[in-house]
């Protein structure tokens, strides 16, 4: 295993270049399966949860592989960040020892029912943060005509040929929404998808879809109507930039009174998290950027924020997007921990999701829970410690807590880190960080 020992107290400096969207690259590589001929996805972020889904559609019949980088490659060179695509004898069992290391493998439900009638696809595991069914995914399924059954640890999905419907979800499930999209694609006639999801990465999966040849209107609405075709053929497509990991380095020049120009950054999908910030005393400058590899929205696009003054506390109470998101809750945290003053974090997404909190503490962070709502007492400082991660998104926040914080932070279990950030700690490194990898015998 490996840690990341963090020597704190370094205000960062200097520019990142952002890469692309974890959770928009996911369903999009996986869509691979509804489409004839090859499909080039650009800007791929190199992440353990990516070569998983690469390996999920191997077996699937669907080879994917990231193209070797060009003998000229530099930081932004695409070649690095290509994935090839293309389906050769589509079958249909996702098995457990893939699906346990990733939830987002039940993406495949709806792209194999569309493609082959029949689905089998291993009961999900991914990240400890609460029960994480699946229910609403099956429930829309079932309304276009497929059927499931439960066996052996697995869900068997069958049908004819699936039908377009009129279906609501009980909740914007950015996964269900997702699955139904793929699925609808290749529908017999009208899908109408009403209580969406309006995440970025849906509409960004959304437009990839189309530039295959589907008909997906309302892209960015809570209603999302699907006119089913015949096929779909292979495209080149440039994944849209992450916007967590954007909004975890905002935060990261945050904690530290540094000063961070993020290029290639998806402030729109940011807005939340920016004026939260700005209540907090960062302050943001979205300037056109000098490179070319920064295009977002069409355009080139970077972000600077800086930090001079102390932090100040805010409440934050996470929801579907628009509003806060769920994955930016924990670095949050961190940040409140060295605030002036208490504020509150309420989790109305996922049970379960404040394992970071006993090890910030353990820092000397001043945080009470009770159920899904916590409160945080700003302290003067935090100390360097053994910390434990336990999910992707509770290991940034022990990261930041750990640049932050006086002395040596040792981050352990950090392959939670690694299924989400690109060499984070690289990045964080030509920032001014002292932070590198280690060996973990512990
Ligand atoms: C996606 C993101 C994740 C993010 C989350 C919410 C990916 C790969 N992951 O996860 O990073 O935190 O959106 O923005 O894109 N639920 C049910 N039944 C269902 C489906 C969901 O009860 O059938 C519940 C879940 O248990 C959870 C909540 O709804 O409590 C949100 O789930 P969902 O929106 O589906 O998130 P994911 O797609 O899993």
């Amino acid at each position: 295993m490996e840690k990341l020992i963090i020597h704190g107290g370094k205000r960062l400096r200097g520019r990142i270049r952002v890469s692309g969207s974890k959770n928009a690259a996911l369903p999009i590589l996986l869509s691979a399966i509804l489409v004839d001929g090859p499909v080039r996805y650009l800007n791929v972020p190199r992440l353990r949860d990516i070569n998983t889904a690469n390996r999920l559609l191997d077996i699937l019949g669907c080879p994917a592989a990231f193209e070797a980088p060009a003998s000229d490659a530099s930081e932004y060179d695409p070649g690095g960040h290509t994935v090839r695509a293309e389906v050769q004898e589509l079958k249909p069992e996702a098995p457990y020892d893939l699906v346990k290391t990733m939830r987002a493998s039940v993406l495949v439900l709806g792209p194999l029912l569309a493609r082959l009638g029949l689905a089998k696809v291993a009961l999900p595991g991914g990240c400890a943060i609460g029960a994480r069914p699946v229910e609403l995914h099956l429930k829309a399924l079932e309304r276009m005509g497929a059927e499931f059954k439960l066996d052996s640890g697995y869900i068997i999905g069958r049908c004819k040929k699936l039908h377009g419907a009129d279906i609501s979800f009980d909740f914007p499930t950015v996964g269900g929404t997702e699955n139904l999209l793929m699925a609808a694609s290749l529908a017999d006639g009208e899908t109408i998808l009403r209580n969406a999801a309006r995440e970025p990465e849906v509409s960004d999966l959304a437009h990839f879809l189309n530039a295959c040849g589907a008909r997906i209107s309302g892209i960015g609405s809570d209603t999302l109507y699907i006119e089913g075709v015949d096929k779909l053929s292979g495209c080149s497509y440039l994944i849209m930039p992450d916007r967590i990991e954007a909004g975890t380095f905002m935060a990261a020049a945050a904690i530290t009174g540094g000063e961070l120009e993020l290029e290639s950054c998806p402030s729109e999908s940011l807005s939340k998290v920016i004026d939260k910030m700005e209540d907090m005393g960062a302050r943001f400058k979205i300037a056109e950027s000098d490179t070319d590899h920064s295009f977002v929205d069409g355009r080139p696009h970077s972000v600077t924020v800086s930090m001079d003054g102390p932090l100040k506390s805010s409440d934050i109470s996470t929801a579907p997007y628009p509003g806060f998101p769920t994955d930016m809750q924990a670095q949050f945290m961190a940040m409140m921990s060295l605030a002036r003053g208490s504020g509150t974090v309420e989790e109305n997404i996922f049970e379960n999701r404040f394992m970071h909190v006993p090890e910030l503490n353990r820092m000397g962070a001043d945080i009470r829970l009770s159920g899904s709502r916590a409160v945080v007492h700003g302290v003067k400082k935090l100390t360097g410690a053994p910390v434990m991660a336990s999910d992707l998104r509770a290991s940034a926040s022990l990261v930041l807590a750990g640049l932050a914080a006086k002395g040596e932070t040792h981050v352990q279990r950090i392959y939670h880190l690694d299924r989400g950030y690109e060499r984070i700690e690289n990045k964080l490194r030509a920032v001014g960080a002292e932070i590198v990898r280690a060996r973990d015998d512990s």
